[in-house]
């Protein structure tokens, strides 16, 4: 038997224009080793493989007056984009408990905050869903915080890794978790749903004009990649183009909602909120549909009429021209604030 190690494999090379799939972009899944690479892409207004954009920083920052040593959460940490800044506003002294309850993400987004030199006195990374936001706070030995942030929805990581199932333009086993620990994948969850069930879920996530046509064609079946679902879609629906490719995109949002059970982490966290907030406490939520966006518009003017805040936004704030030219994926974006009373 030979003593000498086999060779490892030769890693693609870059040859020419930038590699098409998700996986080969290896330079921009190494920011820290190809920064400019990265920064070519994010200047011509695309999100770099594997990492995020942050949307409406300023903004957010703004709405949550960071101070040093203030204490407070970010409940959907995604790549640390957010975090990043707020833990520097909250130097010296200050702490950021970041919540997501992505296991894959989660650890390498500590890891690079860590190496951004934020040790564990100042950040706390924590598995978790936001809808347990109280007892993650009491388990860290916080009744309440002076501010909270919550930027809904998926990351660029998990809608652009077609492992995860999320988009309809890459090919992907249909599974569309954020946390594929938990719960049924998309593929078993349309495999068992009924088609009443179905078309309600196109209507109440995703607004589906065509939500009883598609329902019934597309229910209790079984897609076993994205691809094959989108496909589904497109033979039902008889559009233009554009109109199809609209039906295809609300179809993968409902289904996502509806897995991920987005609406009912929202409800739950909307309702612990004002409670987990000091007085004078502010929190900022940032929404992308107009499903997000009512239930936390609801939730907190009916907070602000029983007192729990004393002000919030009077109106959304939304992405700048040129943030939306940066990064078209700031587009649907909507930012609310609060004030705990
Ligand atoms: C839009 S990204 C956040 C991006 C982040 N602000 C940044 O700057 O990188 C949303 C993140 O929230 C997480 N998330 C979504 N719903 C969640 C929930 N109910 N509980 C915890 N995390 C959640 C997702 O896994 C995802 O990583």
């Amino acid at each position: 038997m030979s003593d000498e190690s086999p060779r490892p494999p030769r890693r693609k090379r870059y040859s020419g224009k930038n590699p098409r799939r998700f996986e080969d972009k290896y330079k921009e899944h190494d920011p820290s080793r190809h920064a400019e690479t990265v920064a070519k892409v994010i200047a011509s207004g695309k999100t770099p493989a594997g990492s995020h954009v942050p949307v409406l920083m300023e903004e957010c920052l703004d709405a949550l007056k960071l101070e040093p040593g203030m204490i407070g959460v970010d409940c959907t940490l995604g790549y640390g984009g957010h975090a990043a800044r707020i833990l520097e506003s909250l130097a010296p002294g200050g702490k950021l408990i970041g919540l997501d309850q992505d296991p894959i993400e989660l650890p390498k987004t500590e890891q690079r905050l860590r190496m951004a030199g934020f040790d564990a006195e100042a950040f706390t990374a924590v598995r978790s869903n936001y809808a347990g936001i109280a007892k993650v706070l009491s388990e860290q030995g916080f009744q309440d915080v002076d501010f909270i942030l919550a930027d809904l929805g998926c990351s660029s990581m998990q809608f652009d890794d077609p492992s995860r199932g999320f988009s309809f333009k890459n090919a992907g086993p249909l599974d569309m978790r954020m946390n594929p620990n938990r719960g049924l994948s998309a593929a078993d969850w349309l495999a068992r749903i009924t088609p009443e069930k179905l078309a309600e879920a196109l209507h109440h996530h995703a607004d589906e004009p065509r939500a009883e046509s598609i329902a019934t064609a597309i229910a209790g079946k079984t897609f076993r990649s994205t691809l094959e679902l989108a496909a589904a879609v497109r033979v039902i629906v008889r559009a233009d183009p554009d109109e199809i490719d609209l039906s295809v995109r609300r179809v993968f949002q409902a289904v996502r909602i509806a897995v991920n059970e987005e609406f009912v982490a929202l409800d739950a966290f909307l309702r612990a909120l004002p409670a987990c907030l000091k007085p004078g406490g502010r929190a900022a939520i940032l929404t992308f549909h107009s499903g997000e966006d009512r239930r936390v518009k609801k939730n907190l003017q009916a907070a602000l009429r029983d007192g729990q805040f004393s002000a919030i936004s009077e109106n959304v704030i939304t992405a700048s021209p040129e943030e939306r030219r940066m990064n078209p994926r700031s587009a649907p974006a909507k930012l609310r604030w609060a004030v705990r009373a």
